[in-house]
């Protein structure tokens, strides 16, 4: 009598779909024994993944139908254990286990002002007593060494890591310290991805209560893999109080949620405009007050008013919290870190 084809039977195995997993049962890897003896029967061993729990029976007869298929083929015996994790789960790292909170700061769009958020942020909650890194993971347009006035590269230690520098009592690092003004940022996709979590894990953090993380604008693959090997604890989205802003900080927000980052909440910034003579409030972009945390069902951290101190700030160097501590920017840069360190509970 004829041999049984070890070929033919993974072909047909190939064809199996496990139900609810929609993978076949020869990609997602599930034969862990195939026994044939001289007489054609078949002792096999598949492991299912998670979603097949419910359908074990139907998988079963599946694989019978497709087994006695095959030529030669005499009795087949089919033994299915459940592997806990279902099929397509992502794998979770923690590459910065030293940080006790690390946050995403996102924005839907470009421009909106993350990065000026991320950095006078940081020096406040230093400010307020806490031990506080910021991260520059725009790869595209790094924008946190020019805020900080930082000038010098890192240096490495004995163990080849990174040592963050420190600014305004913030530990800072940025692939912009990597790149010299030349450098052409070619780095898409996989490589670019590999470039974050060599960096991420370069990095000499030390214990820190927070990582402030300025985020690209959008929601693109550095996110997805910023949530995947950093364990995030919250995210906070930066917009203006422009209608369009709003409809681009949605998407944001839904991605955070997707990624089960826990949203903070919003800092709207340019919100108003004080006026320099009488103090008075004017709100530029709507009527008096603003209602961005209404329109997302989002808390509102912060209101940042429109001041041309913060722009000069940040292209000599001198974030305004440092240069203008007294002004009223200042002070609601003040008041958004304490109550992002109010409900992060550090
Ligand atoms: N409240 C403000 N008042 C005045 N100018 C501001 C304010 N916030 C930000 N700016 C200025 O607006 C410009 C954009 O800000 P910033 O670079 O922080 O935005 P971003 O969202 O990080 O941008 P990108 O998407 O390019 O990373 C900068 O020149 C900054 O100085
Ligand atoms: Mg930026």
């Amino acid at each position: 009598m004829g041999k049984v084809s070890r070929i033919d039977i993974y072909e047909k195995l190939d064809k199996v779909i496990i139900p609810g997993a929609n993978i076949s049962l020869v990609k997602y890897k599930g034969i862990r024994g195939l026994d044939i003896d001289e007489n054609g029967n078949i002792d096999i061993k598949i492991e299912a993944p998670k979603q097949a729990e419910n359908s074990l029976k139907e998988l079963e007869k599946q694989i019978t139908e497709a087994l006695k298929s095959v030529e030669n083929v005499k009795e087949v015996k089919v033994n299915i254990s459940v592997n806990e994790k279902p099929y397509g789960t992502v794998e979770f790292k923690n590459l910065i286990p030293s940080v006790k909170f690390p946050i995403l700061i996102g924005s839907g769009k470009g421009g909106v002002g993350k990065s000026t958020v991320s950095t006078n942020l940081a020096i406040a909650l230093a400010k307020l007593g806490h031990k506080v890194g910021l991260l520059d993971a725009d790869f595209y347009g790094p924008s946190i060494a020019m805020m900080f006035g930082i000038k010098e590269e890192p240096m490495v230690n004995e163990k080849e890591k990174l040592i963050p520098i420190e600014k305004h009592g913030v530990k800072v690092m940025s692939i912009g310290f990597l790149l010299d003004d030349d450098t052409p940022v070619i780095w898409r996709g996989p490589l670019l991805m590999k470039a974050l979590t060599q960096f991420l894990e370069d990095v000499e953090w030390g214990e820190l209560d927070y990582l402030l993380i300025d985020l690209p604008p959008g929601t693109g693959d550095i996110q997805l893999s910023l949530a995947q090997n950093v364990k995030v604890k919250g995210a906070i989205a930066v917009t203006t109080p422009q209608d369009v802003a709003l409809l681009d900080v949605k998407k944001a927000v839904s991605m955070f949620e997707k990624l089960n980052i826990p949203v903070m909440g919003v800092v709207e910034n340019m919100s108003y405009f004080v006026c320099h003579n009488c103090g008075t409030k004017h709100f530029i972009f709507s009527g008096n007050q603003t209602d961005t945390g209404d329109k997302l069902g989002l808390p509102v951290l912060g209101r940042i008013p429109i001041d041309t101190a913060i722009r000069e700030g940040g292209d000599r160097g001198l974030p305004v919290v440092v240069g203008y501590p007294e002004s009223p920017v200042s002070k609601a840069f003040m008041d958004t870190a304490k109550l992002i360190a109010e409900k992060s509970g550090l």
